[in-house]
């Protein structure tokens, strides 16, 4: 069974299974807050995380996710959007909500 580690927007940190779900799906449902303004469709990058352990692991992004991706703010070399990112079930993450998220910026 995977795990993920995520490094929330309020610095806390919780370790969660990921169970064959998306990132996104995977933190909703552990309760931590993480934007997806599109609804996990591929079309905003509001979703946008930084993987910081594990990032070699990961199928490799689609098109799509790559086109989406750009548009993130503060992109690393190691950012996924996490309603298009399925871990592999033995794959351990560690996974960083960015602090730029463009939704929860405040004005
Ligand atoms: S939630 Fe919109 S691209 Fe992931």
């Amino acid at each position: 069974m995977g795990k993920i580690i995520f490094h929330a927007l309020d610095g806390s940190c919780i370790e969660v299974e990921s169970a064959g779900r998306s990132i996104l799906d995977t933190a909703l449902a552990a309760g931590v807050e993480l934007d997806h303004a599109c609804g996990g469709v591929c079309a905003c990058a509001t979703c946008h995380v930084i993987i910081e352990q594990g990032f070699d692991l990961l199928p490799l992004p689609s098109e799509e996710e790559e086109d989406q991706l750009e548009k993130a703010p503060g992109l690393a070399p190691t950012s996924r959007l996490a309603c298009q990112t399925i871990p592999l079930h033995d794959t351990r993450l560690e996974v960083r909500i960015p602090r730029w998220n463009r939704n929860l910026a405040h004005e």
